[in-house]
């Protein structure tokens, strides 16, 4: 009862409080000369450029000209402080400036990439993780966070796939939603939380060929099944801003995408918030071909429901023309001004822009000691087991002085950005204290020697590349040793956006170097740093171990000593599909059947190839762990329910291991008698289940008419009778299975 009245108390007060946030918007917005408005509208960038080059003349002269309402990629508290001061006290109408900042994987705490978290399935974690990351982004001035990036994807192509929860929308969905309640907590005008900012709305991890900012063209079926959803999930959690995406979708440039605004997002989802573009997207209508100038870009992007400009100047070009023009309405403009002061007023920046300038704030909550513990929980988590033959790993203690090598040009790095990614720009771009990653080296070899090992470093070649000596290093290195732990990848620099690669094998030569190591006959542990699906077939049939640790920010070291050691277990689980070669892609787990589907490699007249299978290497969902875990047949009382029924069905885990283990119990269903073709399966559950060594589990899954539920023909959401399958197993591959019944 006491919940139920503080609720609808808190409720109330949230409602009193936007009644009094509407009048003073009102009432400034009265005030408002038109440039003031449309100064409003405008974000101009800071000390850090994260696209094309966009000149800006003196920022303190343009805000004191009440031309600037917003800031993006300021790292200088202190002259954040100075700019919001001459917002605040050298403007008519003193309307405080609102910071943005890109934090996507920590801020001055990084923690392993997105799809790296997307990997643990943990949504707490993922959760704890933003708010962390929001406290210390807060704690330096920002107030507004360029994330979630919520665009499911399917191609390991794109440099940005690293920024995503991957292929599947379920998943995607469940982890924009534990985002958005991380970074915006309670109240947005709580100074250790950030403005959500969902992104890139929309389409933009379908770019044709996988290449940065291109084409995007596909059905509206397959936009509100697959694309969508996360962003729906996003804005019922409710994510202050939204932001436009680069590129066209069926035509349209998103930033001036009426159906995409108007028509779902402010229309059927009726989502309040504020939108940005994204970098100059306003002023790319006119390179996309779709605007003719300033004054058509900005009024088309206001027409379609676009607010703010972010570092292009276009409205500030071109809008005013557009009034005059009668191509915008004055109403159109207030309306988008409304809506930047209501975010403004919600931050709490009335009642005090210095709220998040706080300097004891600024001493205590940044690089707190508690945030690299969660760092390293996260990187233990998100690493992903592939291969473990004849269970090399865990390494176990040793009496007999065994040697380790530990090598590759991944080992011991330096290079700028390495085991993170672009996205780490509160460390600034390239001055960071590199020091304070923990290398695998770093991590590895103390816990190692603690075992008994002795344990020699060669940190070869550079960026993943080498010369015929680092080959010859490399052999030289691995002479008398017993177990090899080689560290392969990526540059870091070569993972985020405009980083998309044409070839997706391991890089430079690095696959010569196992080749090189592997002469030796010892064993070898892979483990790869990587921000996509990388190919390394000839490792797949040749190494021992394969480890996934993605880019996994300050604590690699540890967490990865963590899981290699055995004092944690592995958990993670793939959430993209790894393929065989790029000649595959788009490869993904919930593909339709197609009328041939290709069973037994080589089989003429199916929908397969000559040279390759049609199966992934790993497949969405898979992970290893040092625990053996049992699935019984599934169990269901009723093999038969209405439409209007959920369907339960139960099953039973059982640790055979002897280390204990989380395991992702996964669930998916295919609907085998819709009026459209249906996935051959899709994720609609998993549980997260503790078991420890000899454990047996019983487990329910619940599949409601919600789940069954798709867009049919007549792009209506729905579900209807008939023949069901229900898979449940340890990934999208090696599944249980029982075929159920729906009738009208
Ligand atoms: C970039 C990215 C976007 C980011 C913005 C500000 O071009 O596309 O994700 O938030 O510009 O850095």
């Amino acid at each position: 009862m006491r919940l139920i009245f503080y609720f609808s108390f808190v409720f109330l007060l949230q409602n009193i409080s936007f009644a009094q946030n509407n009048a003073k918007i009102e009432a400034l917005l009265a005030k408002m000369t038109l440039d003031e408005k449309i100064g409003q509208l405008n974000q101009v960038p800071g000390d850090i450029s994260t696209g094309t080059d966009v000149k800006v003349d003196n920022i303190l002269v343009q805000i004191r000209e009440g031309k600037i309402g917003s800031l993006l990629s300021h790292t200088n508290f202190d002259n954040k402080i100075i700019m919001q001061q001459v917002a605040v006290k050298e403007t008519r109408l003193g309307i405080p400036l609102i910071f943005g900042f890109d934090v996507i994987h920590g801020y001055k705490t990084i923690f392993p990439i997105p799809l790296a978290q997307a990997a643990s399935w943990n949504l707490k974690l993922i959760e704890n993780i933003e708010q962390v990351s929001a406290m210390e982004a807060a704690a330096d001035g920002q107030n507004w966070t360029f994330s979630p990036m919520v665009d499911v994807t399917r191609d390991p192509r794109w440099g940005r796939a690293m920024e995503g929860a991957g292929e599947d929308p379920y998943l995607g969905s469940l982890i924009a939603a534990a985002r958005v309640r991380g970074t915006q907590g309670r109240s947005l005008s709580d100074p250790t939380t950030l403005a959500a900012c969902v992104k890139h709305y929309a389409g933009y991890g379908f770019i044709e060929a996988g290449r940065d900012y291109n084409t995007v063209d596909m059905s509206e079926q397959r936009l509100r099944e697959i694309v969508l959803p996360p962003f729906k999930a996003a804005a019922k959690a409710d994510a202050a801003t939204f932001m436009n995406a680069f590129n066209t979708l069926n035509g349209t440039p998103a930033s001036m995408n009426k159906h995409l605004i108007t028509d779902i997002l402010r229309g059927e989802w009726n989502w309040k918030g504020m939108i940005v573009s994204d970098w100059n997207s306003f002023g790319e209508t006119i390179v996309h071909g779709a605007a003719a100038d300033d004054e058509d870009a900005s009024a088309k992007c206001l027409n379609a429901g676009s607010d703010m400009d972010m570092a292009g100047g276009t409205f500030q070009r071109g809008l005013k023309k557009a009034l005059e023009n009668g191509k915008v309405t004055q109403a159109q403009i207030d309306e988008a001004v409304r809506r930047v002061l209501r975010l403004k007023f919600e931050l709490g920046l009335f009642d005090d822009p210095y709220k998040y300038l706080n300097k004891e704030r600024h001493k205590t909550n940044i690089e707190k000691k508690e945030y690299r513990t969660l760092a390293r929980t996260a990187v233990a988590e998100s690493m992903v087991l592939l291969k473990n033959n004849n269970d090399v790993l865990p390494i176990k203690p040793t009496t007999t002085k065994k040697k380790i090598l530990i090598v590759g040009p991944y080992a011991d790095s330096r290079g700028n950005k390495d085991y993170m990614s672009f996205w780490t720009l509160g460390l600034g771009m390239r001055d960071y204290d590199s020091t304070k990653v923990v290398t695998p080296a770093q991590g590895l070899k103390p816990a190692l020697e603690a075992m008994g090992y002795e344990v020699k470093v060669a940190q070869l070649g550079k960026n993943g590349t080498y010369d015929v000596f680092a080959q010859k290093d490399a052999y030289e290195a691995s002479a008398g040793v017993d177990l090899i732990i080689a560290c392969v990848g990526e540059q870091g620099m070569n993972c985020g956006e405009s980083r998309s690669v044409a070839d997706i094998h391991l890089p430079g030569n690095q696959e010569e170097m196992l080749k090189t190591l592997k002469t030796r006959n010892v064993p070898v542990v892979m483990v790869l740093f990587n921000s996509r699906p990388l190919v390394f077939n000839w490792a797949s049939e040749n190494i021992d171990a394969i480890v996934v640790a993605w880019q996994p920010g300050f604590e690699t070291g540890n967490g990865l000593a963590d899981l290699l050691t055995g004092k944690t277990n592995f958990t993670g689980r793939l959430p993209i599909t790894f393929p065989r070669n790029l000649g595959q892609v788009p490869l993904y787990y919930n593909h339709l059947s197609t009328g041939r589907p290709q069973t037994k490699f080589g089989t003429l007249w199916t929908s397969g190839y000559l040279d390759s299978e049609t199966t992934p290497a790993y497949p969405f969902g898979f992970g290893l762990s040092y625990s053996p875990v049992d699935y019984s047949e599934i169990r269901a009382e009723r093999s038969t329910i209405g439409n209007d029924e959920t369907f339960v069905a139960n099953i039973t885990v059982t640790n055979n291991g002897k280390m204990a283990v989380d395991e992702i119990v996964q669930c998916y269903i295919r609907d085998l008698s819709a009026d459209i073709a249906r996935p051959v399966k899709e994720l609609k559950s998993f549980l997260r289940v503790h078991l420890e060594p000899g454990d047996s589990k019983p487990l329910q899954f619940n599949i409601s008419p919600e789940d069954r539920s798709y867009w049919n023909q007549d792009l209506k959401f729905k579900c209807d009778p008939g023949q069901m399958t229900l898979f449940i197993g340890s990934s999208s591959e090696k599944v249980k299975k029982m075929e159920f019944n729906v009738v009208k």
